[in-house]
């Protein structure tokens, strides 16, 4: 097991389109497990391929409390949602920034398992925030795109400016 680096936005590589897994080996398999061994150690409820600069249709949910709840999806697609729902959203490769985006409400997804085996889920609430989100990654989307460009410059200068003084917290 290992933690993965996480990709920071604005990086241009969280804009890559990820392409669909052909074959769930174990190498795919280990991915997913350091990727979900990452979430939890940054406390968060998701993580998609593309956060860690592989860009595979693979994304890892655990909304649980105490990480029971693992849900692993590959090449997911939703075929269905309805309503509308504004929630606050974070995301581990925007630190420190939570923001309210409007989504679906309900969706119905189609994916893989670990083992390659096709399930359908139906989610609502934070599971249908989570998702979307993360297929969103998949896509080459961040959350904080959905809100104005006045907003959206704030947030990149200010994490900008925040790699800039790590970096030099680490040369000091
Ligand atoms: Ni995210």
């Amino acid at each position: 097991m290992a933690l993965l680096p996480i990709l920071r936005f604005p990086d241009s590589r969280l804009h890559t389109r990820a392409a669909p897994v052909d074959v769930i080996d174990d190498t795919v398999r280990q991915l997913i497990r350091d990727m979900a061994e990452t979430m939890y150690a940054a406390k968060g409820v998701g993580l998609a391929a593309t956060q860690v600069d592989v860009h595979r249709r693979i994304a890892v949910i655990d909304t649980s409390e105490d990480h029971s709840a693992l849900q692993v999806l590959i090449n997911a697609e939703i075929i269905a949602r309805s309503g509308e729902c504004d929630s606050e959203e974070g995301c581990l490769s925007v630190p420190g920034v939570r923001e309210t985006i409007r989504r679906a409400e309900w969706v119905r997804l189609r994916a893989l398992d670990e083992h390659g085996k096709p399930f359908e889920l139906e989610a609502d609430g934070l599971l249908a925030v989570c998702i979307q989100h993360e297929l969103d990654h998949l896509d080459g989307k961040v959350f904080v795109e959905y809100l104005s460009r006045l907003k959206l410059g704030r947030i990149k200068t200010r994490l900008l400016k925040q790699a800039q003084e790590d970096r030099n917290a680490a040369t000091d």
